[in-house]
This record gives C-alpha cells, sequence and structure tokens, in this order.
C-alpha cells in the first residue's frame, strides 16, 4: 500500500449551506487555462468530465443540474496538479470552498484518489471519480499508440495492456482494481464506457 503522500487530514468539505451552488462551466474553464497550461493534463480533465457527465446522464438518471456537478468535478480535479504539485488536491478545494460550491462536489474532488489524500469515497459521484480516473488516461495512452486511436479499440486489448507492467507503468494498477471493487460493474463495462465516450474528447 502506498503512504498517504497527499493526507488531507480531513473528511469534511465545503459548507451543507451550499448545497447546489454550482459554477458555470466557463467559469472552470478559465480557471483551467490560468491554472493548467499543460495540454495534456487539460485533455484528461476534459475527458474525465465527458465520461463523468455522460456516466450521470445515462447510468444514475441524472437531471441537468446533477449531471453538470458530475462534470465539473471531472474538469477541476486535477486543476491544481501542475501548479501546486505537492499540495494537490488541497488548493483546488480550498479554492472551490472560498467560492461556496456545492459540498457533494468538493468531497468527490477529495476523494478521488483515497491512498493518497485518505478521504474515502462516499457516493457514487465520489466512487465514478475514482473509477475513471486512472482508467481514462490508461485507455488514453493506449489509443495514442495505434494508428488508428480509438477507432477499432476493443476492450480486450486494454486489458491485455493492464496485465503489461511495462505499459503506462505510471498508472496504478492497485487503484484502479481498488476502484472497480468498489462499483457493481466490471472492468470490462468500464472500458467499453470510456472507449465510447471519450474517443471525440481530443
Ligand atoms: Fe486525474
Amino acid at each position: 500500500m502506498s503512504s498517504l503522500t497527499h493526507a488531507l487530514g480531513r473528511s469534511q468539505f465545503g459548507n451543507p449551506a451550499n448545497k447546489g451552488n454550482l459554477i458555470p462551466l466557463e467559469e472552470a474553464y478559465s480557471l483551467l487555462n490560468e491554472w493548467v497550461p499543460n495540454e495534456r493534463l487539460h485533455l484528461h480533465m476534459q475527458q474525465v468530465a465527458a465520461v463523468m457527465k455522460a456516466w450521470a446522464l445515462e447510468k444514475e438518471g441524472a437531471d441537468e443540474q446533477t449531471a453538470r456537478m458530475w462534470e465539473l468535478a471531472g474538469l477541476l480535479h486535477d486543476a491544481d496538479w501542475e501548479k501546486y504539485p505537492t499540495e494537490h488536491c488541497r488548493v483546488i478545494i480550498e479554492k472551490l470552498e472560498e467560492m461556496n460550491v456545492d459540498p457533494d462536489l468538493i468531497h468527490c474532488i477529495a476523494s478521488h484518489g483515497p491512498r493518497y489524500f485518505g478521504v474515502e469515497p462516499v457516493s457514487n459521484m465520489d466512487k465514478m471519480i475514482y473509477v475513471f480516473d486512472e482508467l481514462s488516461g490508461f485507455i488514453h495512452a493506449a489509443a495514442l499508440i495505434r494508428p488508428t486511436r480509438y477507432e477499432g479499440m476493443d476492450v480486450k486489448s486494454v486489458l491485455k495492456k493492464l496485465k503489461t507492467p511495462s505499459f503506462a507503468a505510471q498508472v496504478s494498477r492497485d487503484d484502479i482494481h481498488d476502484a472497480i471493487s468498489r462499483i457493481d460493474h466490471s472492468l470490462e463495462e468500464i472500458i467499453t464506457f470510456i472507449i465510447e465516450h471519450q474517443k471525440n474528447v481530443l
């Protein structure tokens, strides 16, 4: 097990009085433009956002407002990674608390890496960002080495690469399996969903 490299030291985030408060997507994008010059990281967050939104709408029966919360969580979860790597994700959490954003959204970001931040995923939104985060990046890495990228990519080839430790070695297989063990969906189903929903986010 990894040690808590980025322990947040608390499990309560935001103010319950702010429930329902979201920021416009444009505001999230302008924050990203300011904090995340790295295009690859920018793209990663857009991909996780697209997959989160699609999952909320298709699998959770979410309304538009809830789907936007899932999307914002994806869009902002690594917002402070490039500028404040040692304080990730404390800085974005404090920023969103200052902005009086819905506590569920802040908790979701705080729990996207329980083995690093020490915050357990509780809601479905929390659990799904943990599931999607590493796998989304992994599948994108797999797409980049294929001549046809996402076109014709299948689940089997992704599963095979997951079993190849040298491929995208920085992606924690332990995190992926831990995340999947917390939900009632198979790894295969999740991989299929990600391929389908992030292939057009380029
Ligand atoms: Fe991420």
